[in-house]
Formats: structure tokens, sequence, C-alpha cells
């Protein structure tokens, strides 16, 4: 019991509910976790403005529990399997949940392909519709809860699903640098603790390697279990949140690239010290990667990385005067590394 669990009457009728939500990318990152779904360390991440999923959620009230899903309109039944454990998984918190059946609709505005992971952004769609529909059921209507319990819902889904649930930087997990962090649900970094610097900022995507990863998720995460360096990245992890608090405040744009890219390094070295090792990282991923430092030394200028559990690049740097020699530089020397001249220009969402 929690204060998400719910066992006040509802009233149930057919309804056609929808929601957007965003896609995010972490700077700290959050790699093992515990039963249920509760991380190992605090992660903060970024929430982009155009990679988001749209989904419609049709609920018919006669009818058995079940769920049908749609992606870009081909019929999914993998997709539907999962949501309807996730659908059994969250009975105590939405009562009505397992009394009627499912039509979901969804799409990503990002090519399905592309290796960009569309479980955050579409599991947070799928706890909005949630929570959209609770509202027609319950008749409770209070903004800033229903927001709080989609995010709560949303980690049940994929963990990382919380933070897209907010703008801006969001953490998700219990730290003591950030006041109302916790590992059930995420909240916004304050955004009087940013500086402006860091809220203009661009994460262009280059895609290295369209298509499904070799090693998942949900088995990476498991395979902390047995990392021998897992409580000392645990650990590191809690430290770089009072490293970043600092430089969020402060501004210190080289603190920042350093941070980043070492949390980027980490994650990956995390994977190649499991037992079984495995390697997500492409030829192009750590081509690009030498080519940013090389630029780096030469320029000076602000471009920098960050990964997640995939072989693609987010290319990270600040929107200002010297975006534009970045961008030509990513276009002349960069693209040439995608499996498909594949790049989504994204920008942070503030
Ligand atoms: O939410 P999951 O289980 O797909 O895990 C995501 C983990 C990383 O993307 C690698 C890091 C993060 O914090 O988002």
């Amino acid at each position: 019991m929690n204060e998400f669990s719910e066992n006040n009457p509802f009233n149930i009728s057919n309804q056609k509910v929808s929601a957007t939500c965003p896609s995010n990318i972490a700077l700290i990152k959050y790699w093992g976790k515990y039963e249920p779904q509760i991380p190992a360390n605090p992660s903060i991440s970024y929430t982009l403005n155009h990679c988001k999923t749209n989904t419609e959620m049709e609920f018919l009230v006669d009818e058995k529990f079940s769920v049908q899903t749609f992606l870009s309109g081909n019929e999914e039944p993998k997709f539907a399997q999962k949501i309807e454990k996730y659908f059994q998984k969250i009975e105590e918190y939405l009562p009505w949940i397992l009394k009627g059946k499912y039509i979901i609709k969804t799409e990503n505005t990002f090519p399905h392909s592309s290796g960009i992971a569309s479980s955050a952004s579409g599991f947070g769609a799928i706890a909005k519709c949630l929570m959209n529909l609770d509202e027609q059921f319950s008749g409770k209507t209070n903004e800033d809860f229903k927001l709080k319990k989609a995010s709560f819902l949303a980690r049940l889904g994929s963990g990382s699903a919380c933070r897209s649930l907010y703008e801006g930087l969001v953490v998700w997990g219990k730290t003591e640098e950030v006041a109302e962090s916790s590992d059930l649900f995420a909240v916004q970094y304050p955004n009087e603790e940013i500086h402006p610097i860091f809220k203009s900022f661009n994460d262009w995507v280059l895609l290295i390697h369209e298509g499904e990863k070799s090693v998942s998720s949900t088995v990476g995460h498991g395979l902390m279990n047995t990392n021998p360096y897992a409580q000392r990245r645990f650990q590191e992890a809690h430290e770089n949140f009072k490293t970043i608090k600092s430089i969020l405040k402060n501004g210190d744009l080289q603190e920042f690239i350093k941070l980043v890219e070492h949390e980027a390094l980490t994650l990956h070295a995390m994977m190649m010290m499991s037992e079984p090792a495995f390697i997500l990282m492409k030829t192009g991923t750590l081509q690009v990667i030498n080519k940013i430092w090389e630029f780096r030394k030469e320029t000076n200028l602000p471009l920098f990385f960050t990964l997640d559990a995939g072989a693609n690049v987010h290319l990270l740097f600040p929107e200002n005067s010297d975006s534009e020699k970045i961008q030509e530089f990513i276009v002349k020397e960069l693209l040439q590394f995608t499996q498909n001249n594949g790049v989504v220009k994204d920008v942070m969402r503030f």
C-alpha cells in the first residue's frame, strides 16, 4: 500500500482518450534495479521535444479484459501481451483496469527502426491515457497528483519512462541532493537551480545502427546483479549528483561535458564487464566519439556526446553563436558513420 493504491468506488463507461509523451535522454544513467522496479541509483535526464509517442486508447466496458495494440496502423500482438501483463500488475492502483477491453493505437514521431528507445515515450503516453480514464471513472481531478501518479505508473512499465512525464531536467531515484526525489516516481529538477546555458540545448541523434538491439535493457539491468563493479558504480552515480548539482548552478560547460561523457562510457563499460559480457556500441559509435574528441581539441567548440543502451550517438551542444559551426561539422564529418544518413534533430524541452 502507498499513496497511489486505490479502493474508492468508480463508475466505468465506454471511453476514448488520447495522450502524447516525449522521449528523454539520461545524463546520469540508471542501470541496475531491484524489485519492484526500484532504481539502484538516482538518474537525471533531459526531456526531448520532437521525439514523441502519440497514443489513443479506447476502453470498451462490456467486454472481457483484453488488449489489442496497433503501431502506426499495424497490429502488434507482442506489444499487446506486454501491455496485458502490465495492466494486471497495476490493478492495485487502478481497480477498474481489468474490467474491459482496450484498443490502443500508437505512433512515434521518430522512425520505429531507428533504435531510439520508444519505451519511455510509449509507457509515458499509456500511463497518461490511463490517468485520463481514471479521471473519468473516479471523478477525481487533481492535475499535480494525476501527473505524479502517471509518472509512478509509467515507471512500472519501463523505469526511465517515469522521467518523460515532466519537462526540462528530471530526476528519478532518491538522492539527498534533490528535495522530494523518490524511487517511486520522477520529479522536475528545480528550474531556478539551472544556469541558462543548459536551458537551450540541442540533441541530434545519429542513427548508427537501425534495428533491434542484441541485448534488451531488461537483461542488461539484470546483469548488474552479478557485476563485481556494480556497487562502486551505484556509489559513483550518487557522487555524480553532487557534482552535476553545482555544474548546473554555475554553468560550467567544460565540467558538464566531462561528467556526461564519463557517464555514457561508464554505462557501456558496465556492459563490457557483465558476465556474460556484451557490447552495444558499433564501429561507427567509436568512430564518431573519436571524431568528436578531435574536433573539440582542434576548435574548443562544445560538441559532446551521450549514449543510451544502444549504438546511436546523442550529439549534445548548446544553442548559441557556435551551433552553426558545430552543425556544419556534424553534417560534413559525422553523418558518414550513420546507416542511412540518419539523424533525428531534437532540442530539449523546457
Ligand atoms: O527504462 P529502461 O529499463 O529501458 O532502462 C533505460 C536505461 C538507460 O536508458 C540506459 C539509462 C537511463 O537512465 O535512461
